[in-house]
């Protein structure tokens, strides 16, 4: 089955919800921020900063990424989040999400991908994606998010 990346509609959200509530790694909060950033898109796609695209397999949305250029920065882009329906995992739909986010990036003349993230062990799958898409970790913050719960800062230097 071919996958089709595009940008989310208003008629995605429901699904694209539904996998970020199955997707145990997100805190309820964390959850919730995702959800007000797809409000923020969908309102306004292209002043609200943010960009967010969704992969299709025949005709079921399987997975969804939301990424946006780094405020007061030239050519700097954070990836925000992204997630793959449970069911789906490991068979290349998150990678070709992120390939397709940085090819858009680089066609905007972006030049740097932003990714940070946790250093709890139940991240351990996620970090292994960053690296195996190509980031680099550049740098911890110590107890960033709570005592003993790091932030990792992964980069990837795109070509133009
Ligand atoms: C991380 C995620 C988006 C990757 O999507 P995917 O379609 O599973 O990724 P791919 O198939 O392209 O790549 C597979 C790699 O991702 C990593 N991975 C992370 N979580 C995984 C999971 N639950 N199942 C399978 N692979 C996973 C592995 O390193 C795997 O490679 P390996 O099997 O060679 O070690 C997806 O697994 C997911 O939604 N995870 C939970 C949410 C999350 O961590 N989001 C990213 C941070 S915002």
């Amino acid at each position: 089955m071919t996958l089709h990346i595009r940008f989310m509609t208003k008629k995605d959200k429901p699904t694209v919800v539904r996998i970020l509530r199955d997707t145990t790694e997100f805190k309820p909060m964390e959850i919730a921020v995702a959800v007000e950033v797809i409000d923020s898109y969908l309102r306004d796609p292209v002043g609200s900063g943010y960009h967010i695209i969704v992969a299709e397999m025949g005709s079921r949305l399987v997975g969804y990424l939301a990424y946006g250029a780094a405020p007061l920065t030239e050519g700097t882009w954070d990836i925000y989040w992204a997630a793959v329906s449970r069911e789906d995992r490991g068979q290349g739909i998150g990678s070709a999400l992120m390939s397709h986010a940085e090819d858009e990036i680089k066609k905007a003349r972006g030049r740097l991908a932003v990714i940070e993230t946790s250093s709890k062990p139940e991240y351990e799958r996620t970090r292994r994606f960053h690296r195996k898409t190509g980031y680099e970790l550049a740098c911890t913050v110590k107890d960033f998010y709570a005592p003993g719960d790091d932030k990792l800062i992964f980069l990837k230097k795109l070509e133009l």
